[in-house]
């Protein structure tokens, strides 16, 4: 009996391999490396290089490693170009992913836990964001999330097939092992960090005049390890029986745009430039997680719940890996 790992060379995909291996689950990892990095990926993993989409290549790794659930990854997950391009954005993340889900419901894979995320909320309309928060996507990224959740209702009502969407809050922070590295990178922790390296010259604030204590952008940042960790809970949540249901996964604690660049000078030591710009159109104010259902109904706790934590840890992996997993 295996789990099936979609995007398992990804940034949280790898980090949550790493764990599930760790705690005596056999994994099978299917990535096309649009992004991720096969130095990312465990070798006690079996690799599939090939497509969520590819419906004949995921029957015939369910049936050949016996897959009992899905964790799927797989995305593009780039924001802005998913205003730029939205067919492709659409054509991945919800046309492959709906191939996905029917080729795993034929192949009889029962469980699935799904990568969501707070984008599927759009502007808060109160704070901290619950579940029942309004769904209100501001871009199409957040919109081809919102469709699968969708997808993921429907095939539990019709087929039985059970699900926990995990929305995470801002994915961050490094394992030993396992680090941030996209291509562009566009996420503020490694931004700061490769300004820290004097891989550039600055780092920009995209709005000064918000209606928070300092004027910048306020996030909910949550550790590769405590998302792996939520997965790993929401597995044994579904194989206890626990029925279809959507979790945020966030610490509950938003720090500002200065407040990551300051807590960045002092765990590096280095200076960071700063240039403040305007605002970007779609920018929250202020994002950040009501994660109180997790914490009681899956039994999850984040273990890295300041930021200076999630930075240290950050800061270590891409000191020693100033090139990402480039070779
Ligand atoms: N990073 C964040 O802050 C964040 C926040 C909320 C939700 N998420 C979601 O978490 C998931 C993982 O994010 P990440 O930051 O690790 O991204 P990532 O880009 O590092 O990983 C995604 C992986 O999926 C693979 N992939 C994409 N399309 C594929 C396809 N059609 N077939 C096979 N493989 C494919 C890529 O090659 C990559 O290895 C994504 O679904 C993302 O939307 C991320």
């Amino acid at each position: 009996m295996s789990i099936l790992v979609t995007g398992g060379a990804g940034y949280i995909g790898s980090a949550t391999v790493d764990l599930l291996l760790e705690r005596g689950e056999p994994v099978v990892v299917l990535d096309n490396f649009v992004e991720g990095h096969r130095d990312a990926i465990h070798g006690d993993a079996d690799l599939y290089e090939g497509s969520i989409g590819d419906t004949g290549l995921v029957t015939s790794i369910v049936r050949k490693h016996e897959v009992q659930a899905c964790i799927h990854f797989a995305a593009h997950t780039n924001v802005g170009v998913s205003v730029t391009d939205p067919g492709r954005f659409y054509a991945n993340n919800v046309g492959e992913g709906l191939a996905l889900m029917n080729a795993l419901r034929e192949a009889g894979v029962k469980h699935v836990v799904f990568s969501s995320t707070c984008a599927t909320y759009g502007e808060p309309v109160r704070i901290p964001m619950d579940e029942d928060h309004p769904q209100n996507p501001h871009n199409p990224y957040g919109w081809t999330k919102f469709f699968m959740e969708r997808i993921l209702e429907d095939f539990d009502r019709a087929y039985g097939m059970r699900f926990v969407g995990l929305r995470y809050f801002n994915a961050s922070g490094a394992t030993r092992l396992r680090g941030e590295h996209h291509r562009p990178e566009t996420h503020l922790i490694p931004l700061v960090l490769f300004t820290a390296l004097a891989q550039r010259e600055s780092i920009s604030v995209f709005g000064s005049d918000y209606g928070t204590h300092d004027g910048s952008c306020v996030r909910d940042y949550i550790h590769i390890a405590d998302l792996a960790e939520a997965h790993w809970k929401a597995l044994a949540y579904l194989r206890a029986d626990g029925k279809s249901d959507f979790f945020n996964v966030g610490t509950g604690r938003g720090y500002s745009v200065f407040e990551v660049i300051e807590a960045a000078r002092k765990i590096s030591g280095r200076p960071i430039s700063v240039k403040v710009e305007d605002r970007r159109p779609g920018d929250a104010s202020y994002l950040v997680a009501d994660a109180t259902k997790a914490k009681q109904v899956l039994g999850w706790e984040p273990e890295f719940d300041t930021i200076e934590s999630i930075i240290e840890s950050a800061w270590r992996w891409h000191e020693a890996h100033p090139e990402g997993y480039a070779r």
